[in-house]
């Protein structure tokens, strides 16, 4: 039988990226409602991994002791930057909608903006990949895994 293992989570990551660059082709079509639609749901689910991350998975990695390059503060700063960004980004949204003369330059300022976003979700991806999930796994045994996993599946805030 196939071991469960935290990695599993990268799904999630894939879809997040996959509906931010849907937002991101609303943009270039000049479609805000589409995009600011995406952009809700992207935000959501964004929202939601990131308390499963901090809620289920951040107090048992604090058991793999110190781990260079992964102290559970650079994760949760990532976290809120990546949440300051966001919030920017649907303020810049609302305004461009009030804009319509300066709606092709405000959406390529924002893609632009949006670039640094990406860099750092690709950043963190990779961390979490890296080092987060596989120490979790380390640290934990096959029935524990199966029980956090299915929580991160379910549960909402
Ligand atoms: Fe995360
Ligand atoms: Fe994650």
């Amino acid at each position: 039988m196939q071991q469960l293992s935290f990695v599993s989570l990268l799904d999630i990551h894939k879809n997040l990226k996959e509906l931010f660059l849907q937002h991101q082709e609303a943009l270039l079509d000049g479609d805000l409602t589409r995009a600011g639609k995406r952009l809700n749901e992207f935000e959501g689910r964004l929202l939601h991994h990131i308390w499963e991350e901090e809620e289920f998975l951040l107090p048992v990695y604090e058991r793999a002791g110190a781990i260079p390059g992964g102290p559970p503060v650079l994760f949760t700063g990532e976290h809120k930057r990546m949440q300051e960004l966001l919030a920017g980004f649907q303020r810049a949204l609302s305004s461009l909608t009030q804009d319509p003369d300066g709606l092709k330059r405000g959406i390529l300022w924002l893609l632009d903006r949006q670039a640094t976003f990406k860099n750092l979700m690709e950043h963190h991806d990779l961390r979490e990949a890296n080092i987060l999930y596989p120490a979790l796994d380390r640290v934990t045994s096959e029935a524990e895994r199966r029980e956090i996993l299915a929580r991160c599946g379910t549960a909402c805030p």
